[in-house]
Parts: C-alpha cells; structure tokens; sequence
C-alpha cells in the first residue's frame, strides 16, 4: 500500500507509540484487503464495549500517547452508578471496574463520550459521499445506505485507529464499485412497525450472510426507527453492510442503478410467512414475565414519545422491572418534552450510556424477560424471552 512521507513517518513512530500502533493496524488491515492507499476522513465511531480487549487495546493507544485526530465517538460502555442506586450490584465490581478504566481511557484519548448506538441520529451525523469509519450492527448499515456515506465494517479497534490517525484504508466500501447490489429481494410483507423491520432484518442477515441487497416492494418511506431496525438486525444476524431502497435511500434512484447496470446473483422474495416464522423461531418462553428490555438499539426520541403515550395512566406490575435504554442527548429531549416523567410515574426506568450486552444486567440471569428486539433476545443477561411490538411489551407488564 503506498504511504505518503507523513503516514511513513507514523509507521516509524516518530508520532509516538500510540499512533505508530494505530497505524500498524491500519496499513495491516489495507494491505490484507490490498488497499492502494490510504484516505483522509473527519469521523469515526468505536463500538466501545467496556470489555476486556477493547479496554486493552484502548490502554495501549492512550499509555502511547495516541489522541483522537478527528471527532471519534463511543458506544455504550455502562451505567454502574445508576445501577448501583436501584439494585445490589455488589459482586460485579471487577467487570466495572474493566468498564471504569475503559470509560477512562476513552476520554483521555479524546473521544466523544456519547456511548449510544445510535450517533449517527444527532452526536456524528456523516453526511452523504463522506468517508468515514463507523463499527456497531445499526450503524454501519445505516451509514452507508440511509446516509449514503461510505464506511467498511469496522472492529471497535480498527474505528479508534482511524479515530486517531483521521484515516483509513481505501478498500471495499470506499470504492463505488463494491457498493453495487448483489441479490434483488422482493418483499411481498406487510412491513407496518419497527418490529416487522427488525424481523426482515433478521430473516436478510441469515438468508444472505454478506451480500448487498436491493430492496423492491416496499412502498411507504421507512420511519427512522423502522429504518434503524432493519440495519441492526441485519448487521446482526448476517454481517449485511449496505442495502439499497431504489427510490428512498439516496445513493441509488433505480433498481438498475442499484445494481450498478449488472444483473443480480441472487433473487428472493420475502413474504409474511417467513416473518412469521422468524417471529416463532425467536420464542422461548411462555406465561408470565419478570423484565421487560426496550431499547436496543437505543430508543430515539420518536419511540421515547411513543412508549410515554403506551405508558401514560398504567402502572407497571410490581413483579416486573421495566428498562428503557436511551442515549444521553435523547433523554435531555425526553425529559423536556415530558416523556420520560410519564414513562417513570408508570415505575419503568429509564437509563442512559449501557447496553443489554454489559455486566450492569446480570442480576436478570435466569428471569424470563421479553423485549421488542431481536438483538436483546440474541444478546440477552436474562432466560427465556418473549420478543413482540413495543405495545405488546407495554401489555404484558402492566397492571
Ligand atoms: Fe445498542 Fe447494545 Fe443493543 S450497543 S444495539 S443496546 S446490544
């Protein structure tokens, strides 16, 4: 891969150990995908974890030295403090303190303590036929197709290297040529909510693995959520980077253009039957619940309004604790707009910066939880789960 002098000099170390190792990184990942070149981008977004190789790899750039060049922000790491406050989290002291000393390092390398999964609604917004170098299930495809900005699918390592060097190598999704549909899908569904997105995600990401899909038969523009649903699932189950909507997502206006004027490899046709059948396969438990998970992804302010509305007059069982998991900038608006007030009077809690895949939860082990994400449900500290539409989980739980 041809380096300038500059980038020569980074690989030598002669701007410290941390962005000598940043770019080691870099220039192996390039040359592994034969990478020309590298490429100047002005933000990026580490899927922090709060776990242990993403708090060594963090430490190692920081104790070298490293700082974030460009806007880089972080996923969510954890809630300790505030999980402390409501439940007995006595024996969980070493995951947090990985988690701590993560969050540490995090903001001594610069980054942009957002820990959501969902930056790309309001902390990092790329802008389309930007460059850019993004990790997390949502927000990879979400970038790439509903933005039409153009990252890879980045490792929580290789987005903080390009974080802090404020570039990337130009392979795969950098070149137009690789973001040409690969397998056209017919959806002959009744696509009404975010949770029958998440569901065709979900059936995508195990039907076609890694292809791009070009989406037809879809006729109403997709919501926000319902667009956010649909990224994270597929990103989960499969490892789908982009898909194409002719028509509502920007980078391609026709089918023909989508496929960059080649015919297809692939042709499927996605009806309600296999939702359905999805749907049954996510299913394991029956009867009565003890928690209820919403937010995973991380509610945007849309779904906030829609479950205070749900919530509004009900009580919450006793026997059931309810969870909302947010972003900070998202309950601020919340809370302005009175959402998260209604949703507390009900008894659910609503918390900000932490994910369902963190130490903070494991006192659901062996509950039988239910959720409105699939992601929750593969990702879940709980036991059995019932996974169903925002409104469902509203019903299940309340008095
Ligand atoms: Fe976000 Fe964690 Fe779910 S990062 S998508 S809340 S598993």
């Amino acid at each position: 891969m041809y380096l300038t002098s500059e980038e020569e000099l980074v690989l030598k170390g002669g701007f410290g150990a941390g962005a000598q190792q940043a770019m080691e990184l870099l220039v192996a990942i390039g040359e592994a995908f034969d990478a020309k070149r590298m490429i100047p981008i002005n933000r990026a977004h580490a899927a922090s974890s709060g776990q242990e190789g993403d708090l060594y790899f963090v430490e190692m750039l920081a104790k070298g030295g490293a700082t974030c060049k460009i806007k880089t922000t972080t996923n969510p790491i954890s809630d300790f403090e505030y999980f402390q406050k409501i439940i007995n989290l006595a024996d969980e002291h070493e995951e947090a303190s990985v988690a701590w000393k993560t969050k540490n390092y995090y903001k001594r390398i610069g980054a942009v303590m957002s820990l959501s999964c969902i930056p790309y609604l309001a902390e990092n917004i790329p802008e389309f036929g930007e460059h850019v170098a993004f990790s997390e299930s949502s927000a990879t495809p979400y970038v790439n197709s509903v933005l039409g900005a153009l990252t890879n699918r980045e490792s929580i390592q290789t987005a903080l290297a390009a974080g802090v060097i404020g570039k990337t190598p130009m392979y795969g999704l950098h070149l137009k040529q690789n973001r040409r549909g690969t397998v056209l899908v017919k959806v002959d569904a009744d696509l009404k909510d975010g949770y029958t997105y998440s569901l065709l995600g979900l059936y995508l990401g195990k039907k076609i693995g890694n292809s791009i899909p070009v989406l037809v038969g879809i006729s109403n523009r997709p919501t926000i959520d319902q667009y956010i649903n649909l990224c994270a699932m597929m990103n989960t189950s499969g490892a789908i980077p982009m898909f194409h909507l002719p028509g509502f997502t920007p980078e391609a206006a026709t089918v023909d253009q989508a496929f960059g004027g080649d015919s297809y490899q692939d042709k499927i046709t996605v009806t309600d039957r296999e939702l359905d059948e999805t749907n049954e396969g996510l299913q394991t438990a029956t009867g009565h619940i003890e928690t209820v998970i919403l937010g995973c992804p991380h509610y945007n302010l849309d779904q906030m309004s829609q479950l205070a509305g749900l919530l509004s007059g009900k009580k919450v069982r006793r026997d059931v604790s309810f969870w909302v998991n947010t972003s900070a900038t998202t309950k601020l608006l919340a809370e302005r707009s009175g959402y998260v007030e209604t949703i507390e009077q009900s008894g659910a809690h609503v918390v900000v910066d932490t994910c369902i895949d963190m130490f903070c939860w494991n006192n659901l082990k062996g509950k039988t939880g239910m959720t409105d994400s699939p992601k929750c449900a593969y990702y879940r500290r709980f036991g059995p789960v019932k996974v169903g539409k925002m409104e469902e989980c509203v019903a299940a739980s309340v008095e």
